[in-house]
């Protein structure tokens, strides 16, 4: 926001900003979050408190987390109207259709949270975001699944009440295991923030104008939809299950160095990383420890470690510094939970909206902000005069 733009020779503008949320160190392989490592987070603290930390800066006090929490829980419910929304889309629609149809919505619900110039509406909108986005990506799931939905409980922790939104049924209560929960609030502290990333910059940008922070939340979901950014755990689990066994993996290889093939390895490779992603390291250690806790022995994750191990020591990979990113080793541990591969992205939108929300309110929040207006370096006709189509 303060409309510093830089130029690469491959003449792509990149816009810049000022940001005191996450900083990225790609060739150190570093990821801080208000100066907090990413690896010690994700071991030691929970995905509500780095939560409070992206949205204040600090980490909270004990008290500070409580009610923190207790605001959030007391914020997970839906206006009811809503769940009719839902019964517009057809029931095979993909649930981050639904994520960006509901969520673009509500502002239609929440008035008295859209006004970014008050500081109390903005900090109202922000809890709501946070705290409904588990609902509504429940919903999301149970409409695909033709099962009811299932409303929040205020006696359950944020990742526990949305696995129990998500897979209990009437009929049954479901079980709620301690190493997915943990597994699940280890997965949404990593996917929290992640710096200028595209959906972070889709959701600045579209704040900047001065829109609602539904529709810029929105926005930022539907640009995450892409195979190239939050698209790429859904991708890359399919590729894995494409490849099937160790024996097929030379094959994707030669075909990802292959200029003339478009397919590319999903969840390797970064815009930022030139090094190991530290989420990925800690992706693939709680996969190993969720797959053994859990008794899956599934042969995708023997697949995912042989092609990572390949990959690593081949010329190609070496040379353009293309290493596993967040996304490659997380679908393993979704589809162990029991997701199927259309919820991964909804749950990458789900985490990433904290970070959206904590980068709205940075930028929106600064007096000096103007609207972002990405410029170009024009390569078309230079001036020229109309000519009457009987003469041309
Ligand atoms: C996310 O920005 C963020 O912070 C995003 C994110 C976040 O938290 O918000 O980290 C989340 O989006 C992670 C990335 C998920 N996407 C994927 O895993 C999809 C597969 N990856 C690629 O599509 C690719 O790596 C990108 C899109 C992520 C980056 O593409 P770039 O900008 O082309 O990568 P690059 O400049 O580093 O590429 C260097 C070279 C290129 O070849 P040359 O043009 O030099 O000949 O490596 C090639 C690329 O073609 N390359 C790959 C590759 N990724 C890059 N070749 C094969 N397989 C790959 N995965």
């Amino acid at each position: 926001n303060t409309g510093m733009f830089t130029y690469d020779p491959g003449f792509t503008s990149t816009a810049s900003c000022e940001s005191g949320l996450t900083y990225i160190d790609g060739d150190a392989g570093v990821l801080l979050h208000r100066g907090y490592p990413i690896g010690q987070l994700a071991e030691q603290s929970s995905f509500m408190e780095v939560c409070y930390l992206l949205l204040n800066g600090e980490l909270p006090s004990a008290k500070e987390l409580a009610d923190f929490t207790t605001t959030i829980t007391r914020h997970t419910m839906v206006h009811e109207q809503l769940t009719a929304f839902f019964r517009g889309f057809r029931r095979d629609a993909h649930p981050m259709a639904i994520m960006v149809g509901v969520v673009g919505a509500l502002s239609a619900f929440y008035h008295d949270s859209t006004d970014i110039n008050d500081p109390e509406q903005r900090r109202i909108a922000s809890h709501r975001l946070i705290a409904k986005m588990p609902t509504i990506a429940a919903m999301a799931y149970k409409y695909s699944v033709g099962q009811p939905f299932v409303y929040p409980r205020n006696d359950l922790s944020y990742t526990a009440n949305f696995l129990n939104m998500t897979f209990s049924v009437p009929a049954e209560d479901y079980k709620i295991d301690p190493v997915v929960v943990d597994a699940m609030d280890k997965i949404f502290t990593l996917h929290a923030d992640h710096e200028q990333n595209a959906s972070t910059s889709t959701v600045r940008l579209a704040g900047s104008s001065g829109a609602n922070p539904f529709a810029c939340i929105a926005a930022g979901i539907a640009c995450l939809w892409g195979p190239a950014h939050g698209g790429a755990n859904e991708a890359a689990l399919n590729m894995l299950r494409e490849i099937g066994t160790v024996d097929r993996i030379p094959e994707y290889i030669a075909r990802a160095k292959n200029k003339d093939d478009p397919f590319r390895l999903m969840g390797f490779g970064h815009r930022v990383y030139k090094n190991y992603d530290p989420r990925a390291t800690v992706m693939q250690k709680t996969a190993k420890d969720v797959l053994e806790k859990l008794g899956v022995n599934d042969p995708i994750f023997d697949v995912a470690k042989e092609l990572e191990q390949i990959a690593l020591n081949d010329p190609y990979f070496i040379e353009k510094k293309l290493y596993p990113n967040v996304d490659f080793y997380s679908g393993v541990i979704l589809s162990a939970i029991g997701f199927p591969t259309e919820m991964f992205t909804v749950l990458f939108a789900l985490a990433r909206t904290v970070g959206w929300v904590a980068q709205w309110n940075e930028m929106i929040s600064d007096p000096a902000q103007k609207i972002g207006r990405p410029r170009q370096l024009y390569t078309g006709p230079t001036q020229r005069d109309y000519v009457a189509v009987d003469k041309r």
